[in-house]
């Protein structure tokens, strides 16, 4: 499969030919495949997507507002949750030296090793009576890591790496907020749209969800077998677990009507706001007089009324310092408007971290704010490790102030971590440039 990209000229002759080739396919087919190119190693994501529900090719998620052709890295975070770990070439953002297929077991059962090791040695357990620690039985987890278990890939926001951590190192059992934070912004009409990958967002709104400990996803799924064999009787079921039939107070003829599909009518299907010409299920349970049906409809882009600010959905409390952090990254990723920062430096000014904890924020909210002096003025305390980040947002801050050979030192430093991040290596090149 190839990917032709071209143009022509005003006398009809081609004047542009670009041919790439396809090197993988993700999705499961059910709402979208989207391609991936292979150069190399790098991962860039072709800017054509097939609409399976539609059956029609058209421009892949994102790349109407922002077409950046064969351009769009694709690094470990975007990888690490539509398929198995890969191995990832050290220093790279978007370099891969094996890619496996699919998603495969030890994502949700942890890893096997000692799993395969007792089994051959002949230990068998019966997990009819007791549970087998040698793996993870999702099941046997309690729900809120069972809900993180699956909102590892299953809540998509604007994800805050810990210190330190990496997008391999979330496994099953773990709390998601030992490895990262996911952030949603919040407006006025939230309820009323929502973004593929977030389901959990969606089912924690639900009463159901807040009202009782146990619902969680595998109350309803059985993930090793796909919704597209999974009869509706399998959901309806399990409202009945919780629910009388009679508990429901619509009219019994217009729930005939409808088979008693309770899904049908309490968990409808809609568009997403990010990913174009797809049908998904609210995870929302609800009351279907309180949904406002247009938005729910409709595939566009929300109305996005007030701004509320940003949730944290993976910490019940979240420290100042992890909130300007999540500000920071909305800015970078999603919304770049000085409102982050105000909020960001808000948190910031409340936080109580030490400076090694401190200073790489600080640096990189006066780095949106271009306040070079600012971050020229600060003393990092001795034997402080600057993470890339920190050291070239400082070389930028030299350079805009005319150090250059400082901000060669500050560039040095982040391509020691990242020999092949080419925003980095060109930085470093530039410098060189007479
Ligand atoms: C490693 C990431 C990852 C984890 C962990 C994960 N999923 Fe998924 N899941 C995906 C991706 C990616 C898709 C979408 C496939 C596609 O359409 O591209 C998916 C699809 C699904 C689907 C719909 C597809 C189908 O054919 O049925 C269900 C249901 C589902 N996951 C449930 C779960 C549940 C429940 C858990 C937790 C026990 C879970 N997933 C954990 C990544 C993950
Ligand atoms: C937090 C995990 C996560 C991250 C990060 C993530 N995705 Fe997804 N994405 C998903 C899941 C899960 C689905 C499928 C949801 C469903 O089937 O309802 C999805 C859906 C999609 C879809 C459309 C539906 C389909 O058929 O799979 C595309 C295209 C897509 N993602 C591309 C990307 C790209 C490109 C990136 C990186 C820029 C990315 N995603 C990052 C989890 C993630
Ligand atoms: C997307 C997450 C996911 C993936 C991937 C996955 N599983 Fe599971 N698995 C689960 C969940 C959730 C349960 C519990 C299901 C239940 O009890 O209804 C489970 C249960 C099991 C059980 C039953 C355990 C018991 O004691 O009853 C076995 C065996 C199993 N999985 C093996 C596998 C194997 C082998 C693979 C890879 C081929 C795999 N699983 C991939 C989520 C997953
Ligand atoms: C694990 C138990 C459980 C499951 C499963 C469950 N619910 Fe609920 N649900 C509740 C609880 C508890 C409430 C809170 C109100 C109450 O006590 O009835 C609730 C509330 C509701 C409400 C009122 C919502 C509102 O906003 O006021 C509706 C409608 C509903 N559930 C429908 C469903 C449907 C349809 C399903 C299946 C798709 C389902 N529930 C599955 C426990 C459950
Ligand atoms: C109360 C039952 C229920 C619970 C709980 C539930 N789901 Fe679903 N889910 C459904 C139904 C119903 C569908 C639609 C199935 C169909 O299209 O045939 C669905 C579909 C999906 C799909 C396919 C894409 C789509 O949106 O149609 C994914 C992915 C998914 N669920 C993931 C999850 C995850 C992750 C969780 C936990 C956060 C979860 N579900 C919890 C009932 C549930
Ligand atoms: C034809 C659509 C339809 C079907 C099918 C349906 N419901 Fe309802 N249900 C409604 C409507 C409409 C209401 C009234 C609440 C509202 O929206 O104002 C309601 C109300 C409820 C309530 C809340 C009652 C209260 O306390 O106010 C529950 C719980 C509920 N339904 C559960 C179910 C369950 C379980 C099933 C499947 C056995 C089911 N419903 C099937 C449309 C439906």
């Amino acid at each position: 499969m190839y990917v032709l990209e071209y143009r022509l000229g005003d006398d009809g002759d081609t004047i542009h030919h670009r041919l790439e080739k396809i090197s993988y396919i993700v999705g499961s087919g059910q709402h979208t495949n989207s391609h991936i190119i292979n150069e190399n190693g790098y991962l860039y994501q072709a800017p054509v997507t097939w609409y399976t529900q539609e059956k029609r090719w058209d421009l892949a998620p994102g790349f109407k507002e922002n077409n950046s052709r064969f351009g769009r890295w694709l690094t470990d975070e975007c990888i690490t949750c539509h398929n198995h770990l890969p191995e990832q070439v050290p220093g790279s953002m978007n370099r891969f030296s094996k890619m496996p297929t699919g998603i495969e077991c030890e994502r949700c059962h942890g890893p096997g090793k000692l799993h395969v090791e007792e089994k051959l040695r002949g230990l068998v357990v019966d997990t009819a009576k007791q549970a087998d620690y040698s793996i993870v039985n999702p099941r046997r987890l309690p729900r809120d890591l069972q809900m993180d278990l699956c909102q590892r890939c299953h809540l998509q926001g604007v994800a805050v790496l810990n210190e330190g951590k990496t997008f391999f190192d979330f496994k099953p059992g773990m709390r998601l907020s030992e490895v990262l934070n996911v952030y949603l912004p919040r407006y006025t009409d939230s309820h009323e749209h929502f973004i593929m990958a977030s389901q959990a967002d969606r089912l924690r709104m639900s009463e159901c969800f807040k009202n009782s400990p146990e619902l969680s996803c595998i109350t309803c799924h059985q993930p090793h077998r796909s919704v597209e064999i999974t009869p509706a009787s399998q959901y309806n079921n399990a409202c009945l677990k919780c629910h009388a039939t009679n508990a429901c107070t619509e009219k019994p003829e217009l729930r005939a009507s409808k088979s008693d599909n309770c899904v049908a009518c309490h968990m409808p299907k809609s568009g997403s706001t990010d990913i174009p010409h797809v049908r998904i299920t609210d995870h929302r349970i609800g009351l279907p007089s309180q949904r406002d049906k247009s938005a729910m409809t409709t595939t566009i882009a929300p109305q996005k009324k007030a701004f509320l600010g940003i949730q944290n959905l993976t910490k019940p409390n979240p420290s100042p310092l992890d909130m300007a952090r999540g500000y920071l990254a909305m800015h970078d990723k999603y919304i770049a408007s000085p409102v982050m920062l105000d909020s960001a430096a808000f948190y910031l000014s409340k936080s109580k971290e030490k400076p090694e904890q401190l200073l790489p924020v600080k640096v990189h909210l006066m780095f949106l704010k271009q306040d070079w002096e600012g971050i020229l003025a600060i003393k990092f305390p001795d034997g402080m490790k600057l993470d890339a980040w920190t050291a070239y947002r400082v070389g930028e801050a030299c350079m805009n102030k005319g150090y250059a050979e400082s901000a060669l030192h500050y560039y040095d430093l982040a391509v020691q971590d990242y020999p092949l991040h080419l925003d980095f290596l060109r930085k470093k090149a530039l410098r060189y440039w007479p």
